[in-house]
């Protein structure tokens, strides 16, 4: 990805000086901050406060966190693993990172074991960028029919997203922006209309931040918004990202997902879905029941971070104290909603048999 023009990984492994390093998403837009993770700790850290976030790029930080455990003591890779395994439920590919680690590790004698962790990671840290890429690659050619069936073209693609499927969701490229990146290089003049995904804000801090520096043109819209624009033909398809997919094709992403879905089924506005195979979790047959949904602290629906005026970093309070909250972070969206499914190994339907063919 680029920022301010420069080339970026969202994690990276630094040869010189042996580091792991992360853009701390935290601070994101107001503050570019690089933290390099030392430990097991700061890595559990950096996943559970979402200094890290995004499917693919959690399961790669937990890589490099057993990495960092081994470093500490090459006997805690059982602790590491379920200290890591703890700290976010939802996101199938953080069992994913640790198991391709753990398997890496099973041969292998007590002394040799940083090396092979941190090889794994650095696979794995290579792996999810040219993914990401292939799954834009895959993507871009729904987006070309659909740009190329469009009458009106005094307006450009408009692509709705919801939450922040982006480079800084994964290593590099992302996985539902990956698509918008690669469909803008095609030629295909494209316009995004960003959901600002409350309770966190991902789309407004993050994917607009993104978007501009890739200069896409792009507008931040309330999470409610998107269903009077479809309503209004303002929506040429939705595409979004996934942090578990049941082999039925059943979708688990951000919340508020579920409901885009419903308004552009209701509009016959395509829903396409992209993700890399490493998050469909072929162990759970269906979506709505089976996949662990993710609670958080009641303080991200209370309350608001920003910037004041004098761009100081503040928080503010937008509700009485007191007031009960619930905080689900992801929402299934059922199969039936779903036009396609974009993966590094194509396009397919969200279904049992094409789902199932990926596996190998
Ligand atoms: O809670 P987050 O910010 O980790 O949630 C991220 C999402 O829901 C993304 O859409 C999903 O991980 C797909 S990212 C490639």
């Amino acid at each position: 990805m680029k920022i301010n023009g420069q080339q970026y990984q969202s994690i990276w492994f630094e040869e010189s000086d042996n580091s792991v390093n992360i853009i701390d998403q935290t601070r994101l837009p107001h503050r570019f901050e690089i933290i390099t993770l030392n430990t097991l700790q700061d890595a559990c850290h950096a996943i559970e406060s979402m200094q890290v976030r995004g499917a693919p790029l959690i399961g790669v930080a937990a890589a490099y966190g057993i990495y960092l455990a081994l470093l500490e003591d090459p006997q805690q890779l059982a602790v590491a693993m379920d200290k890591l395994a703890a700290t976010r439920p939802t996101a199938v590919n953080l069992r994913w990172g640790l198991d391709r680690v753990n398997a890496a590790l099973r041969h292998t004698v007590v002394e040799k074991r940083v090396e092979v962790a941190l090889q794994e990671a650095q696979a794995m840290e290579r792996e999810d960028s040219v993914i990401c890429a292939q799954i834009g690659e895959h993507g871009t050619a729904l987006l070309q029919e659909i740009w190329n069936e469009k009458h009106d073209k005094s307006k450009p693609l408009q692509v709705l997203t919801h939450c922040n499927a982006g480079a800084l969701a994964t290593v590099d490229w992302g996985t539902a922006l990956s698509v918008i990146y690669k469909t803008a290089e095609s030629g295909v003049p494209l316009h995004v209309w960003v959901d600002e995904t409350r309770p966190r804000n991902q789309g407004a801090s993050l994917t607009c931040w993104e978007l501009a520096q890739h200069d896409i043109a792009h507008t931040l819209i309330v999470d409610n918004a998107g269903g009077h624009l479809m309503q209004h033909g303002q929506v040429d398809c939705c595409v979004v990202g996934s942090d578990r997919t049941t082999i039925n094709g059943d979708v688990c992403n951000k919340i508020g997902t579920y409901l885009k879905a419903l308004a552009a089924f209701d509009n016959d506005v395509p829903f396409f879905v992209a993700l890399p195979v490493s998050s469909i979790d072929f162990t759970l047959s269906e979506g709505l029941k089976e996949i662990p949904i993710e609670q958080r602290d009641a303080e991200e629906v209370s309350h608001l971070s920003g910037v004041d005026e004098k761009g100081e970093l503040s928080k503010i309070r937008l509700c009485p104290e007191g007031t009960a909250i619930s905080n689900f972070g992801f929402d299934v969206t059922p199969a039936r909603l779903i036009s396609k499914i974009i993966t590094e190994k194509g396009v397919c339907d969200a279904q049992h048999s094409q789902l199932q063919r990926l596996r190998s």
